[in-house]
């Protein structure tokens, strides 16, 4: 069966000391062993974060790649650089990247190839705005987003593939989608995935995100097609992380 996976997503916040804090909360946390908890720390410290997170089972995860390996790209990181600093994770098209940045969606499936090609599994993030669900919209955009990647992929790639819903209205504004809205664009998102395959279906695991916390993540991974969270905000207090991590096993 499908695995759990809360990742903490940090986006440019944290510290080293918060890395140290995180590194020994989570060394005496006795997580569940029937779920994958990842933390998603900005590039410059996941050497500390490796280090301090070395004794327990937390994975490394990258908000981002660059498509290629290396060459003349000032400021960016590449997947292979990641792979040295053992991640295990990176994002993929977050709504920050494809709103702040102007990542289309050309950019995202070629990240996620990058990100597969350096052995990193990609979580692909999708979800619509407000004004796009106020026009009825939602189902449309989200499959057009996870579409637009998953068509051109080869079957043993896209099993590799964990997506993230989250709706761009739910991330960092504390309003989160119900459980119920959630669970809809989840399942349409997994049955359209039945459409390549459903065995592959079956297994893809799929991440809610967008004000995630301790108070909710319960009820949200409760849902038959959520297996997990994208967490933000929340995964900056090592309390509240460790307590959706719990909440998922
Ligand atoms: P949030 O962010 O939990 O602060 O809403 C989630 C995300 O952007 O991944």
């Amino acid at each position: 069966m499908r695995m759990p996976l809360i990742a903490g997503n940090w986006k440019m916040n944290g510290s080293l000391a918060l890395i140290e804090q995180f590194g020994e909360a989570f060394a005496s946390a006795g997580l569940p062993t029937s779920v994958e908890v990842a933390l998603m720390p900005p590039f410059p410290y996941l050497p500390a974060a490796q280090a301090a997170l070395g004794g327990t089972s937390v994975m490394l995860g990258a908000q981002t790649l660059n498509p290629a390996h290396s060459g003349a790209h000032t400021g960016e990181v590449s997947g292979r650089m990641l792979k040295e600093f053992g991640v295990e994770y990176a994002l993929v098209g977050h709504s920050e990247r494809r709103q702040l940045y102007r990542e289309a969606d050309e950019a995202v499936y070629d990240r996620l190839l990058a990100a597969l090609s350096a052995d990193i599994r990609p979580i692909l993030c999708v979800g619509e705005t407000l004004e796009e669900r106020d026009a009825g919209r939602t189902r449309d955009v989200v499959l057009r987003q996870v579409g637009h990647v998953m068509a051109r992929l080869e079957p043993q790639q896209r099993a590799r593939v964990t997506i993230a819903y989250e709706p761009v209205w739910a991330i960092g504004t504390g309003r989160t989608a119900t459980p119920e809205q959630a669970q809809e664009v989840m399942a349409a998102i997994r049955e359209y995935q039945a459409g390549f395959d459903r065995e592959l279906a079956a297994g893809l695991r799929l991440l809610y995100g967008g004000s995630m916390n301790a108070g909710n993540a319960a009820e949200l991974l409760s849902q038959p097609d959520i297996d997990g969270g994208l967490v933000g905000g929340a995964s900056l207090k090592v309390d509240d992380f460790i307590a959706i991590c719990q909440s998922a096993g």
